[in-house]
């Protein structure tokens, strides 16, 4: 099989280039990405000079898109703005990419019949006081970021519809593990524990989300690629849930760390409280997550350990986000 991924030099996208090229050493992936503060080549050093993956540096809002993009089975898309922090601040650069850019890979799709596979998330259902939204739920956006996604959700949808094309949209819950930029949730509690600087918690810090081990994302994904239902909306979850507060104490108790490193922050505007998803339309193709919360957060904690000089080297750059409070401007 041939595959068109883009953001594959970000967190998720990387985690599947070399999940896929180890699982399958005759597929042959295409990687094409633009290099924002969030992609790093650093990500895909295992896989830089395997015969059967190729990198091009390259934006999926340019036009000219289709002249690099022949003979191909799939196209993954996995760019996106992608940090809803920035989205509140800089909304526009989030309509463009996730919007327009899904946009105008979709024509590539149209033009040259290839399927396509638009990695979404949870974020796009709002959120939700008790239960958890199927995929039949309606799209209740809360910010820039997830309203973008669920525009470009709506648009592949409507290609199924108008073009015929063949579609999937897989909307995960929040993912954690190595080479998540650090500006997110987890690796920043992370790093900014081993530093000993404060850990910032939005608000009251019981908002809950749903983490999967990115691994299993990408197992599910790989479900999806090979046995989805053209047309079809496959939600991606653990189920398991936890508040941030939780998370942040969690973390510093396996580092050791006292808990007054932790720092209450004022709220991000338009913060959902809860996400949750069920899961039964992929767990019928055979996909369940494997690794829990528990393990997963120590491998995670285990690699940022590991791998001080890939993350110090972000935080160090001027483009680095450290939290919503420092950065938001009228
Ligand atoms: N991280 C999560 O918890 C999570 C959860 C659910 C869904 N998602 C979705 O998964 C996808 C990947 O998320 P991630 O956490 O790996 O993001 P990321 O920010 O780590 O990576 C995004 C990648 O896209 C690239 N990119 C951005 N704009 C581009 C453009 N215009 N053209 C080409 N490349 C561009 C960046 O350079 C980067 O490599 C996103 O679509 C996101 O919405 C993420």
């Amino acid at each position: 099989m041939k595959l068109v991924v883009t953001g594959g030099a970000g967190f998720i996208g990387s985690n599947f280039i070399k999940y896929i090229l180890e699982k399958y050493p005759d597929y042959k992936i295409l990687n094409i990405d633009k290099l924002t503060y969030a992609g790093n080549l650093e990500n895909l050093k295992e896989v830089e000079f395997n015969s059967n993956y190729k990198f091009l540096k390259k934006d999926i809002c340019d036009l000219d898109i289709e002249d690099f993009i022949d003979n191909y089975d799939v196209i993954i898309n996995f760019a996106a703005e992608s940090h809803v922090d920035r989205a509140i601040y800089q909304p526009d650069i989030f309509l463009k990419t996730d919007i327009f850019g899904t946009f105008n890979l979709l024509e590539v799709s149209r033009k040259k019949n290839i399927r396509f596979i638009q990695i979404s998330t949870d974020e796009v259902y709002g959120s939700i006081e008790e239960g958890s939204f199927d995929e039949k739920a309606p799209l209740n956006p809360s910010n820039p970021y997830s309203s973008s996604k669920a525009g470009a959700d709506l648009l592949v949808l409507a290609y199924f519809k108008t073009y015929r094309i063949s579609v999937n949209v897989i909307r995960s819950c929040n993912n954690y593990g190595p080479h998540q930029y650090p500006e997110k949730f987890i690796p920043l509690m992370i790093t900014n524990a081993l530093e000993d600087k404060k850990l910032p918690i939005y608000g009251d810090g019981l908002y809950k989300r749903e983490w999967i081990f990115v691994l299993d994302n990408c197992k599910a994904i790989d479900v999806i690629l090979h046995k989805g239902k053209d047309g079809e909306i496959y939600n991606v979850s653990s189920e398991f849930s936890i508040t941030n507060i939780e998370v942040a104490q969690k973390i510093l108790k396996l580092l050791g760390k006292k808990e007054d490193l932790i720092e209450f922050v004022k709220d991000r505007p338009g913060h959902d409280r809860r996400y949750s998803i069920k899961c039964e339309k992929i767990k019928k193709l055979g996909w369940a997550s494997e690794i829990d919360f528990e393990t997963g957060l120590g491998l995670t904690i285990k690699w940022y350990i590991e791998n001080k000089k890939w993350w110090q080297k972000i935080k160090e750059n001027k483009q680095f986000l450290s939290h919503y409070k420092k950065t938001y401007k009228k």
